[in-house]
């Protein structure tokens, strides 16, 4: 299948859409790709002209086949014992009341709709009610601050908001709806108002009485949705269409709205669920991901609806009311296929193995990680513990901007290597290059690139086309360039070994150190900030933030925890820096770059690895650095 795939991408994939339910076929082209930024503008297009859309296919499609009471969602809260679900007749029945409430409040195809939600059912309903009509949903990861929501929404203007009033995630309660309301409060003084800030009550976590509320713009969900039709038409909308905005964090400036389309998302998204892992129509699968970040998308919602499959969503912490919840939940709904990050599976293996094994986890099946490299330790853990040496590891490697797996093992099919993502998935063609972008065979490191286009691939950055072609495609002019470094050993493996460029992944969350940098430097009392990634135990990556202040400022424990909560603030919990480092001066060449190089190697503690230093404008500041480490 495989050769196949790369030497004929237009069969291979037209037969796999062909599955799909389509208003009308795709032209006389499968695809369409310009992968070259000297040859011109980078484009790429599939199955365009066909007419399909995503939530038909995910939920009627499946209805018509006969999987009308099947089980869609499993949907467990925070606290043991409080749980529900809903079969793909009753999905659908609400995505369509949405979707009529959402048309009657004037939201037309092409139209943006934020989503701020906690993982309720109503995440993925709202998801699939914007697709439904042919608008475009931003989900913003609601552990994000105001200040990063009103940025979104200053971006993508979205008509409609939907969040909920609280959350409660373990034994701490989030006031999701205040949060929202700053933000909006926020992006209206930049001019962008929003009409609609539809609020779902989530009685679990606090009552609607007790919420803020702006007459005329917000509105409860409970109150306006069950009174419209259970049943609402589809916009056909063009492959090509957009499907959803989802930003991210790159290397230097604002996030990136990475824009997927519909058709080849679709395909794409559906294809890589069922294959990586060898999914059967008898399995539960459970992703632990939220739906705020890419692999919610793909690997909560739209992957497997679009296979018919039984979903567990969970609202709660992997460690609340113990750290045996994910175990009580597997053994509860029988869980078959469990997907997480490696960040949980370490953060687990600390505990012990007596919070595994008193659960009985026989349903499992096939094991999955993703977000960063996973290391062999935990790999073993993983395979040993959880799985009892019986499951399979699907390690998948990709990024917001593929929308689905690039790098994956076929579970079963090949043997395993704990740490690597082992081969290309069907149609990916990835080559390892150099730092002058030539390409490298058999046994080598260097840069991990794709050589041509696959049907996932994210089509742009929203509004600026301009920064997709040079984040992406200039580095290595006739490649795209992933961000990573990789290697591949004499069997062909792939070994991912984490980001090339100024990105730092805490817990498999994307962080640009740019933007942590920018947020300490909005402190009054911060003159200039540096912010590396450092090694943690747990987290993969921690966050290590050098600050010099302004002149005459000491230092003190009050000034460095006000530096965190400025991060917290504009950022996100999320983002907090582990450590600040005071740094009277930052070590920078003559031209005024920082050496970034130099920074790591003191964050790590290298301190003989410092290398050459008399490059530096001022080398004393190595050692000033140095004498405050501890401090
Ligand atoms: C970056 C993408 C893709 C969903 C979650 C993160 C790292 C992701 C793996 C893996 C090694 C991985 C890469 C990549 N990454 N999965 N299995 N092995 N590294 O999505 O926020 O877009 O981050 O996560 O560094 O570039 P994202």
């Amino acid at each position: 299948m495989y050769q196949r795939s790369v030497h004929d991408p237009s069969g291979f994939w037209s037969d796999i859409a062909s599955e799909f339910y389509w208003r009308e076929k795709w032209g006389q082209q499968v695809y369409h790709e310009n992968f070259d930024v000297r040859k011109g503008k980078i484009k790429i297009e599939w199955f365009k002209g066909g007419m399909t859309n995503i939530c038909y296919n995910c939920l009627d499609r499946n209805i018509e086949s006969g999987k009308g009471d099947k089980t869609a969602i499993y949907w467990e809260g925070n606290e043991p014992g409080l749980d529900s679900s809903m079969t793909y007749n009753q999905l659908l029945a609400r995505v369509c009341q949405l979707a009529n409430y959402l048309k009657d409040v004037g939201v037309h195809k092409g139209d943006a709709v934020v989503i701020y939600l906690p993982m309720l059912m109503e995440l993925p309903i709202a998801m699939l009610a914007c697709a439904r009509i042919g608008a475009i949903h931003s989900v913003v990861f609601a552990g994000f601050s105001a200040e990063s929501l009103a940025q979104r929404i200053i971006d993508c203007r979205p008509k409609v908001v939907i969040t909920c009033n609280a959350v409660r995630r373990g034994s701490k309660i989030i006031y999701l709806k205040e949060i929202v309301d700053s933000a909006l409060l926020e992006s209206a003084q930049k001019g962008i108002v929003t009409d609609v800030c539809l609020t779902y009550e989530n009685d679990s976590a606090m009552k609607k009485e007790m919420t803020k509320w702006t007459k005329g713009r917000d509105i409860w969900w409970q109150d306006v949705i069950l009174k419209y039709p259970v049943t609402c038409d589809v916009e056909w909308v063009d492959a090509e269409d957009p499907l959803f905005l989802l930003y991210t964090s790159g290397s230097t400036g604002k996030p990136k709205g990475v824009l997927h389309t519909t058709g080849g998302y679709m395909v794409y998204t559906a294809t890589t669920f069922k294959y990586a892992f060898d999914y059967k129509p008898t399995d539960i699968y459970w992703c632990t991901a939220d739906c705020g970040w890419i692999t919610g998308h793909s690997y909560v919602t739209y992957g497997p609806l679009l296979n018919g499959a039984t979903v567990v969503v969970f609202e709660g912490a992997p460690n609340y009311p113990d750290v045996g919840r994910c175990w009580d939940i597997v053994d509860k709904y029988k869980v078959s296929i469990f997907y997480t990050a490696p960040t949980l599976v370490r953060s687990l293996m600390r505990e012990g193995d007596e919070h595994v094994s008193r659960y009985s986890r026989k349903s499992l099946r096939v094991l999955g990680s993703v977000g960063e490299p996973i290391n062999p330790s935990a790999w073993r853990w993983f395979f040993n513990v959880i799985g009892d040496a019986r499951c399979p590891i699907s390690d998948t490697w990709w990024q917001t901007e593929t929308g689905g797996f690039m790098i994956t093992p076929l579970p079963g099919a090949w043997p395993q290597k704990p740490g690597s993502a082992t081969f290309p998935f069907f149609g990916v063609q990835p080559v390892i290059v150099d730092e002058k972008g030539v390409e490298i065979e058999g046994e080598c490191s260097g840069y991990l690139c794709v050589k041509s286009s696959w049907p996932g691939a994210f089509r742009t950055l929203h509004g600026d086309h301009e920064r997709y072609e040079t984040t992406y495609f200039s580095a290595f002019p006739g490649y795209y360039f992933s961000g990573d470094g990789c290697s591949r050993d004499k069997d062909g493996y792939y070994w991912l070994t984490g980001r090339v460029d100024d990105v730092i992944n805490v817990s498999g969350h994307r962080i640009g150190t740019a933007e942590v940098e920018s947020a300490l430097v909005s402190h009054p009392q911060c003159a200039e900030a540096a912010v590396v990634g450092v090694e943690h135990e747990v987290k993969g990556q921690g966050i290590y933030a050098f600050v010099t202040l302004v002149e005459g400022v000491p230092y003190s424990d009050d000034l460095r925890k006000s530096l965190v909560m400025v991060v917290r603030n504009q950022i996100g919990a999320f983002a907090a820096p582990d450590k600040i480092h005071w740094a009277p001066g930052l070590p920078k060449t003559r031209s005024g770059k920082i050496m970034r190089r130099i920074l790591r190697k003191i964050a790590s503690r290298q301190l003989d690895e410092l290398g050459d230093t008399s490059t530096l404008a001022d080398p004393t500041v190595v050692d000033q650095l140095i004498a405050l480490a501890d401090c």
